[in-house]
């Protein structure tokens, strides 16, 4: 079994990318042959600034081995070290019609609300078509937001494959319904672009700030609540404490007798200790960039021998060759 996944580097990784993607991605390195990559084209439809550009790739490579990622296991690279995925998005882009593309949240989302979209975002998800079929993959571990996206290439690699023959695997979306949408600091889903994160790795003054900082109701400590369930600091403490911790902190919410800025406190320093070895790592990987280096492009010579097979039988089934 084949598992696919691609995050952006458009910025610090926050929990929301954690629960929703990286760790699930993690956890399936153990079930199947891991491919996952940095999508550094992906990010050129909004990051305009070269050093950004490289910088946060760099991020991501260290904030994703640091998180577990083992490139032993697993293949990891960046996007932009396969290119053979721009022939392939070429080729499925004339398979694919606009109105597909006109429905996708990612392009008309931005649209709606008057941000400048370029035909790089309108046609974001071919690219990401590409990504998924050249590598024959069967899952994609994915958060909620990019369902559509995986729907989308399934419908094109099906249009494919009708035209000119069984070229591609049809992929799955695989999404954790716990943690599909993982609310940020202000309830929304938390996203970079909503500026509601908690980043996974960064200053621990800032991030206990972000923390305590988190606004609540006007209730008074002792009032029961009966809505526990629905707090926002019991929901992301259900992510990062043990189960029992937080069905306790959440039954003394409700019971009435614990105060707000207690729960918060419980969450910052679980959330802190969560991620205090994947810090440490972070730190050994931060101070030996040749080996980051040396990962990446061991895992693009890794992609781009499976690349380079599978986009020579797209090109032979679409006469081409
Ligand atoms: P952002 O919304 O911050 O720009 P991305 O779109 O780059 O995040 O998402 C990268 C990956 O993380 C995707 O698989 C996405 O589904 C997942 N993801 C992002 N935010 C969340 C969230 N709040 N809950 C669950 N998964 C998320
Ligand atoms: N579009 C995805 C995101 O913004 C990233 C991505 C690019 C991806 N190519 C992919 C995810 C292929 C899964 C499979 O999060």
């Amino acid at each position: 079994m084949r598992i696919l996944s691609g995050i952006q580097p458009s910025g610090a990784l926050h929990l929301g990318n954690y629960f929703g993607m990286m760790r699930p991605a993690i956890e399936l390195q153990e079930k199947g042959e891991a491919f996952y990559f940095i999508a550094n084209y992906h990010s050129m439809t909004s990051l305009f600034d070269a050093a950004e550009r490289r910088k946060n790739t760099l991020d991501v490579a260290l904030d994703f081995l640091a998180c577990g990622l083992d490139p032993k296991r697993s293949v990891f690279w960046r996007q932009s070290d396969v290119p053979e995925v721009c022939e392939l998005t070429w080729m499925l882009g004339t398979l694919t019609p606009m109105g597909l593309l006109e429905r996708c949240h990612s392009f008309k989302d931005k649209s709606a609300k008057g941000i400048p979209v370029n035909h790089g975002l309108f046609a974001y998800p071919v690219l990401m078509a590409a990504d998924i079929l050249l590598f024959d993959s069967n899952i994609v571990p994915v958060g909620r937001d990019q369902k559509q996206h995986v729907e989308v290439t399934r419908d094109i690699a099906i249009k494919f494959n009708e035209a000119y023959g069984h070229t591609f695997v049809i992929p799955e979306p695989q999404i954790k319904d716990e943690t599909a949408a993982v609310p940020g600091l202000d309830g929304q889903k938390m996203s970079k672009s909503y500026g509601n994160t908690i980043e996974i790795f960064g200053d621990e003054k800032a991030l206990r700030k972000k923390i305590m900082g988190i606004v609540m109701d006007s209730r008074t400590p002792a009032e029961p609540k009966p809505d526990a369930e629905k707090n926002l600091a019991v929901q992301l403490l259900r992510l990062v404490a043990p189960a029992d911790v937080a069905a306790d902190f959440e039954n003394r919410l409700r019971a009435g007798g614990l105060g707000y800025g207690d729960l918060k406190k419980a969450l910052f320093e679980h959330y802190w200790n969560h991620f205090a070895a994947a810090r440490a790592r972070r730190a050994e990987l931060a101070a030996n960039l040749d080996h980051v280096e040396s990962v990446l492009r061991d895992g693009a010579s890794r992609a781009r021998t499976v690349a380079a097979k599978v986009l020579k039988r797209a090109r032979q089934a679409s006469g081409l060759e």
